[in-house]
């Protein structure tokens, strides 16, 4: 059994004082983290606070990372500093990151190795566009960017990392993917790390969905048989529809 996350992504959205609002709002009422991880990856400056009041069962996450452990990268920020300040979770590989601030699945492959190593669960992101999707290759695209953003991970490590499936054309779009075509191409990714692991490794992977997800279509995203919850970005924002999706991922509720 595959134990179900739901990551909220705020990208670069609330002050100090809205972060610290929400977390007080949720922080008592998300589920028992035994049964579904739940986490909230705001920015860099409110992460420390948002760490000191996560309570029991919420966790925090950083947006991104540098590979590097310290150095001469003005404007950056370090695993080393995550992991001293508390933060559990990074995720690496946004789109956003890949469309605005060249990110590759050669840096993204970098800082996974390095987020592991100081014991950060890297969220990593693929996904296609809307071009690659209408040309039909989106497997082969995905497939790639899984092997490079992936390359020379061990199995234990695979396993303790997060994969997230957000097609570019779905993000903030309101254009939500089928379930079906969400979790065929998510079948696909497991299909991958079958080829390059094992059956066992691509079965206990925990792969998530992203892109417009929402109180309204998150049932028939989590009941699909391999997606395993969701990076979530502007429903996120919204402290009680963030708790409906935690709790529609819950499996006792
Ligand atoms: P939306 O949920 O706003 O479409 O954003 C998805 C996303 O990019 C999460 O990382």
């Amino acid at each position: 059994m595959r134990k179900p996350v739901i990551a909220g992504n705020w990208k670069m959205h609330k002050t100090r004082d809205e972060a610290l609002q929400f977390i007080f709002n949720i922080n008592v009422k998300v589920p028992n983290k035994e049964f579904v991880e739940t986490v909230i990856c705001a920015q860099s400056p409110v992460l420390r606070d948002l760490v000191k009041r996560q309570g029991d069962h919420l966790r925090i996450g950083a947006q991104n990372m540098h590979e590097a452990t310290e150095g001469a990268f003005t404007g950056e920020v370090s695993a080393a500093l995550l992991e001293n300040i508390g933060v559990s979770y990074v995720v690496l590989g946004h789109s956003e990151r890949r469309e605005y601030y060249n990110e590759t699945d050669s840096s993204v492959n970098k800082k996974t190795h390095q987020a592991l190593r100081f014991d950060l669960t890297p969220i990593v992101c693929v996904g296609e566009s809307l071009e690659i999707r209408e040309s039909g290759d989106t497997n082969l695209h995905i497939s790639a960017q899984i092997k490079a953003g992936l390359k020379g991970l061990s199995a234990e490590q695979i396993r303790d990392t997060i994969i997230a499936y957000e097609p570019i054309w779905a993000i903030g779009t309101g254009k939500t993917a089928t379930p079906e075509q969400a979790n065929d191409t998510i079948k696909n990714i497991r299909k991958v790390i079958s080829s390059l692991y094992n059956a066992s490794v691509a079965e206990d992977v925990r792969i998530l969905y992203g892109g417009s997800v929402k109180p309204e279509n998150i049932d028939a995203l989590m009941a699909e048989s391999d997606i395993d919850g969701a990076l979530v970005g502007g429903a996120s924002l919204s402290a009680k529809d963030f708790l409906t999706l935690v709790e529609a991922a819950n499996p006792n509720t």
